[in-house]
């Protein structure tokens, strides 16, 4: 069997899911390879000696340039400020390593095409953090649209909201930094692109409206927007709407997705993760939406529980994703979202920040746009 061998760099919320994920994945999934945890990477070498222990890897460094160069690692597992993705991705794939990071890809769509075409020149598989689209239950509604139950798409309504910032006195850290994060509301929540990518296929055309709520708070002023509104036409002719918010007071993960076509609609909620909701038209009733719990039908729930409603959690979505990038690497299944589909998300953001900041709609391919600058606000 293959061993390959994981370099984490950062340890906070995404290091700590990536890491358990990494000691989970070979127990839930038969795998082709064996995965080690080989090498952790954080700011100071006393922090990421102290989370090397904590989460179960082999040595630690202060220094990433160190990680990346190191020779007994394959992966470089990306899990640090947006802002970081760019150069430290950029070095893995020169290194000729696999990379695996988180989202967003880069602050700006250039990089993060150019971290693609890297990708590609260097035959390095690559995998985006898109958690929520290997949901079982999106695997479910995938089957479900691609069978034809909804019949022609013609409506999307996604929202990603969450109450992270609502308190006007919290610090903002540096998700609210242009120079670190690039966009808010909408580079942090931004997901629910990932869904519509896979459900729904790409959007050509957007016309969005941002707004920074609160401008100033106890750590300085906010640079980003908190909440963002957006109209979408799909190729293929859907047309749909988007909003994020991190300032929506009670709403801690909502994450919802409702697609309509002409036989029937599919709902979505990730805080209800282990249900799909299903509107057929030939099943209409007074009775509305029928609830799909999750089960063992889905292997991708089986894996983890024989049990139907038990329930899947929010890092067993990080398991199924490891899984994908380690089937990748083997060679057994293509990568999504790799750089390049990511790469296409940055694409949607960076022309929702363009009409946001032109007015009106405007082609999200369209060429003009995509250089230095390109997803963070002027
Ligand atoms: N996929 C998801 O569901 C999801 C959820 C939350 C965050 N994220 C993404 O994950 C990334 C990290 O977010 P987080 O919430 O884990 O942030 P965090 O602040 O909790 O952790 C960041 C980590 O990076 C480390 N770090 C910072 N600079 C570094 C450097 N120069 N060298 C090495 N380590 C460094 C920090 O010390 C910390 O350990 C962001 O890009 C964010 O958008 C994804």
């Amino acid at each position: 069997m293959q061993t390959l061998r994981l370099g984490l760099i950062g340890s906070g919320f995404m290091g700590r899911s990536h890491a358990l994920a990494a000691h989970a994945v070979g127990l839930v999934f038969p795998q082709p390879v064996a995965l080690v945890c080989e090498l952790l990477a954080d700011c100071e070498p006393g922090q990421a000696a102290l989370q090397a222990q904590n989460l179960g890897f082999r040595r630690s460094t202060g220094d990433w340039r160190a990680l990346v160069a190191d020779p007994q690692v394959d992966i470089v597992d990306i899990c640090t400020p947006n802002h970081l993705h760019y150069p430290m991705a950029r070095a893995a794939l020169e290194a000729g390593k696999h990379v695996y990071c988180e989202k967003p890809l880069a602050l700006a769509v250039g990089q993060s095409r150019e971290l693609a075409s890297l990708a590609g020149a260097r035959d390095c598989v690559t995998l985006v953090g898109f958690n929520y689209a290997r949901n079982p239950v999106i695997t479910l509604a995938a089957e479900l649209i691609q069978c034809g139950e909804l019949g022609r798409i013609h409506h999307v309504r996604g929202t990603h909201v969450e109450d992270y910032l609502a308190d006007a006195f919290k610090p903002g850290g540096w998700r609210t930094r242009r120079a670190q994060a690039g966009l808010g509301a909408l580079g942090d929540l931004c997901h629910v692109l990932s869904l519509t990518q896979r459900l729904v296929g790409e959007p050509t055309e957007v016309c969005a409206d941002f707004q920074t709520v609160v401008s100033e708070r106890p750590d300085g002023p906010v640079e980003n927007e908190d909440q963002v509104h957006a109209l979408l036409r799909f190729t293929g002719g859907a047309t749909g709407t988007i909003e994020c918010s991190r300032m929506a007071w009670g709403r801690k993960n909502g994450l919802t997705l409702e697609v309509s076509g002409s036989a029937g609609t599919l709902y979505f909620d990730q805080e209800r993760q282990n249900e799909l909701w299903l509107y057929r038209s030939d099943e209409r009733g007074p009775e509305g939406f029928r609830r799909i719990l999750l089960g063992p039908d889905q292997p991708d729930y089986a894996a983890f529980c024989p049990a139907p409603g038990h329930g899947l959690g929010f890092n067993d979505l990080k398991v199924i994703e490891l899984r994908d990038l380690l089937a990748a690497v083997a060679g057994t299944a293509p990568a999504w979202p790799d750089f390049a589909a990511a790469a296409r998300i940055d694409a949607v953001t960076d022309a929702m920040a363009r009409s946001h900041r032109r007015g009106g709609w405007v082609g999200v391919s369209d060429p003009a746009a995509g250089g230095a600058g390109g997803n963070s606000q002027e």
